[in-house]
């Protein structure tokens, strides 16, 4: 299994350029589903997940092919309604099939998910909306079997705005003809994506002066062309690595709105940044940095998916500053192994304290999973020697050629697998 070495000390600068939104792709992906019709999408990152999304459309009876950062998905033959349990374990958003199939078949079975290293992971919001529409849910041996006579559109109330859950529901509610309107969804850029793909298909998809979203479905989708929408977590994420070794970084080809959240706390944290229409160029500084109070919350709040990275900045922050999750349960696995570099951070619950240290030093450390990996990259990237980094395929699945984009601003970042290369 690869590892990273990290050569610390190193002031990031030069520009960093940002890819397509991994959380994006994968449902629109998925929304190849929806129709027989050739479906291509353009700046589609190289990552894991992506290439595992592509394994679940083939098993299903797609054809994908992958060409300089172009997926382009035709019609292979009869479609499959049922997904095998060794793929959705590799990649919890592979429930997400459930939707369109459900909508297609009538019928779909699909293995339940399982908790994740983030805790649970429930799908019940998603089963309790493909009730609503029509279906009858059951589970049978680890499968979760949808049924139904006949969809129809409804009116559905999320107990929460889970992405997921609206992905699903409007991806299936795309293919029932009638208008379904969904409340209390999440409002995050990826469910945009989602929903221009849909309405490029010939669904109408839109969100209502009330803030609900509306899915005038269809009988039938056709092929659509799109691009995919930057990728605001890789986007966030670099802008933090720059502010943590206090560089001199322009992030480019991201989209400033939605990091804006992200953007308050950095300034407020004293990092100067510049702020143009297509990128962010986080500006070098010697003042100390700022520690703050920070709670998760889905979009427009603070992204979970930046905690573990926003949580090595605060480790570098002159004095306390505190981290709510309010998102997942588990989402801490990074803590123990900053601490193990020298960072002060005590979790309770869903609390994080942390207090400042001067200098990290680097240590052998192990990525639990993608968003904690990559913060222990940034804090490879600050710690005074080598940082070396086991399981960074928790880094693949979502960040595009990490150290190929770290070493070009001046990083020193290695990737090497102690089973097949000598050091
Ligand atoms: C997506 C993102 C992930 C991000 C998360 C929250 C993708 C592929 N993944 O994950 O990177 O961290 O949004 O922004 O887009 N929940 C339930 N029941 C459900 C569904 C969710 O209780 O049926 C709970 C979850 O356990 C979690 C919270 O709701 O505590 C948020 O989950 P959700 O928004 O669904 O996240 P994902 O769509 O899985």
């Amino acid at each position: 299994m690869d590892r990273f070495l990290v050569e610390g000390g190193k002031k990031l600068k030069g520009t960093v350029k940002i890819s397509g939104s991994k959380n994006a792709c994968l449902p629109i992906l998925v929304a190849s589903l929806l129709t027989d019709e050739p479906f291509v999408l353009h700046r589609v990152p190289n990552l894991r997940d992506v290439r595992t999304t592509l394994k679940i459309l083939t098993a299903l009876g797609k054809k994908a092919q992958y060409e300089n950062g172009t997926v382009t998905i035709t019609a292979d033959g009869a479609l499959k309604n049922m997904l095998p349990y060794e793929l959705v374990k590799q990649m919890r958003a592979s429930f997400w099939v459930a939707g369109p199939l459900l909508a297609r078949f009538k019928e779909a079975v699909i293995p339940l998910p399982g908790g994740c290293a983030l805790g649970a992971r429930p799908v019940d919001i998603h089963l309790k909306g493909f009730e609503r529409l029509g279906a009858v849910c059951t589970t049978d041996r680890g499968n979760v079997v949808l049924s139904a006579q006949q969809l129809q559109p409804a009116k559905i109330t999320l107990r929460f705005p889970s992405v997921g859950a609206t992905q699903n529901l409007m991806m299936c509610a795309a293919l029932i003809p009638g208008e379904t309107v969904l409340e209390n969804v999440a409002k995050e850029p990826e469910i945009d994506d989602v929903a221009a793909v849909l309405t490029k298909m010939g669904a109408e998809v839109f969100t209502d002066e009330k803030g609900r979203l509306v899915v005038r479905g269809q009988k039938a989708l056709r092929g659509v062309e799109h691009t995919v929408v930057a990728d605001r977590i890789e986007s966030g994420s670099y802008m933090i690595a720059a502010a943590a070794t206090r560089g001199d970084v322009k992030v480019d080809g991201c989209v400033p709105e939605h990091n804006s959240i992200l953007l308050e706390y950095l300034q407020e944290a004293g990092v100067p940044l510049e702020i143009g229409p297509d990128y962010v160029h986080v500006k070098p500084y010697d003042t100390p940095l700022k520690p703050l109070r920070m709670k998760t919350a889905p979009y427009p709040g603070f992204a979970t998916d930046l905690q573990a990275p926003w949580m090595t900045l605060m480790v570098l922050a002159q004095g306390a500053s505190e981290i709510d999750e309010d998102i997942f349960e588990n989402r801490f696995m990074h803590a123990p192994e900053l601490v193990r570099m020298g960072a002060d951070i005590v979790t309770e619950k869903s609390i994080a304290r942390v207090n400042g240290v001067k200098q990290l030093s680097g240590a052998h450390v192990m990525a639990s999973d993608l968003r904690g990996g990559f913060a222990l990259l940034i804090a490879g990237l600050c710690a005074q020697g080598i940082t070396e980094i086991e399981r960074v395929y928790h880094i693949d699945r979502g960040y595009e050629d990490p150290e190929g984009k770290l070493n070009a601003v001046g990083a020193k970042v290695t990737r090497y697998n102690p089973d097949k290369d000598d050091f």
